[in-house]
């Protein structure tokens, strides 16, 4: 099982203990994410801004019932969790001063690698540990929106910025979980 999903776990630690702490860090970096980018959308297209409102509110529910199936296992956050946040506040930055179309590539690239992150660990956890399935479920439908939300923005006006971006931004989100999983 240790191998499942990528992960190196420790030896006082199973696969549900890991996905939650990577998830955590995750909907930490989420939240930098959305939070950067409504700082300059204030400017740049103050449109977005209720939408990113919303979006942000999600996202810190999501962190929040992370953390607390991590408090229920007494385990302690993931060791990516600051990297994730960093990450996010330089991606927030960048494609918040860049403007909208960048905000819906940075959204469409983050959620489709995060969308099949959680069905993969739904995939590997429905038998094992239901609880992490549980989390995931409660939060997966709202990833689908903020993706489907961005994709919608985007159809039929994608340039070379936001295939740059959409590349950019979907490698290093696979890189962040490849090392949470790993660290
Ligand atoms: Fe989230
Ligand atoms: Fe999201």
């Amino acid at each position: 099982m240790a191998q499942a999903l990528g992960a190196r776990l420790k030896s006082n630690e199973t696969l549900g203990d890991r996905v939650i702490k990577v998830d955590h860090a995750g909907e930490h970096g989420a939240i930098n994410i959305y939070t950067w980018q409504r700082a300059f959308a204030k400017w740049r297209c103050p449109e977005l801004v209720p939408e990113l409102d919303e979006f942000l509110a999600h996202e810190r529910r999501h962190r929040a019932l992370f953390e607390a199936e991590l408090a229920r296992r007494q385990k302690p956050r993931c060791h990516s969790f600051h990297l994730c946040g960093l990450g996010g506040a330089v991606l927030g930055v960048l494609t918040g001063v860049i403007g909208a179309k960048a905000i819906h590539a940075t959204t469409e690239a983050v959620e489709r690698v995060v969308l099949r992150h959680l069905q993969d660990q739904r995939g590997a956890l429905r038998s094992v540990d239901p609880d992490v399935v549980s989390v995931i479920d409660a939060i997966i439908a709202d990833e689908q929106q903020h993706h489907d939300n961005a994709a919608n923005h985007l159809r039929g006006k994608r340039g070379l910025t936001e295939k740059v971006i959409d590349r950019f931004v979907a490698a290093s989100t696979e890189a962040v979980i490849w090392l949470g999983m790993k660290l």
